[in-house]
């Protein structure tokens, strides 16, 4: 049986598509945690920051982390901001193997240029967004994950690739 991988990084780094991509090379389950969450509310991520704010969101993305964790086996994508609660790192690490999926502010503005559903990226600087959360959040990204793997201009393949010589991981 595999580890459960927990995928960690910021927005437009490729959790949700090189995670599905490593599910299924593993004969893993993916989740992503966002989408969990959508679903259990029935309202959207902006939404929810809209009605509850990012306070509220990040005591259900807690509560989620905490619950999904404890699935044995699974491939989890996390939000971006996942790992910024103590209790969430302690627990990605103490029951999987986290995955820091890094990329450039150059390549996350790319991935999500289009975006309309990211609640944070909703502003006229989003560069200065990018560059401000990955100031504060990539030593913690760093700190959390077991494995950090580069991910700017490589595809899903070649991402997930990384991934299973860096945990030392055995294909299906
Ligand atoms: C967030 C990232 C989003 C989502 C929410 C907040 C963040 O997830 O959880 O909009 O704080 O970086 P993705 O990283 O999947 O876009």
């Amino acid at each position: 049986m595999h580890p459960t991988i927990i995928l960690v990084g910021p927005m437009g780094a490729g959790k949700s598509t090189s995670g599905r991509f490593l599910a299924r090379t593993l004969g893993l389950t993916f989740i992503d945690s966002d989408k969990v969450i959508e679903e259990r509310t029935g309202a959207s991520i902006p939404l929810i920051f809209e009605l509850e704010g990012e306070a509220g969101f990040r005591q259900r993305e807690r509560a989620v982390i905490d619950e999904l964790t404890r699935l044995p086996g699974i491939v989890l994508a996390t939000g971006g901001g996942a790992i910024l609660a103590p209790e969430n790192r302690e627990v990605m690490r103490s029951r999987g193997k986290v995955v820091y999926l890094h990329a450039s502010v150059e390549h996350q503005l790319e991935r999500t240029a289009h975006d309309r559903h990211r609640p944070l990226l909703q502003t006229p600087d989003r560069r200065g967004r990018l560059e401000e959360l990955m100031r504060i959040r990539e030593p913690i990204y760093r700190q959390t994950a077991h494995l950090v793997v580069e991910t700017d201009g490589l595809g899903p393949r070649r991402v997930v690739q990384r991934i299973i010589r860096g945990l030392g991981l055995k294909r299906r």
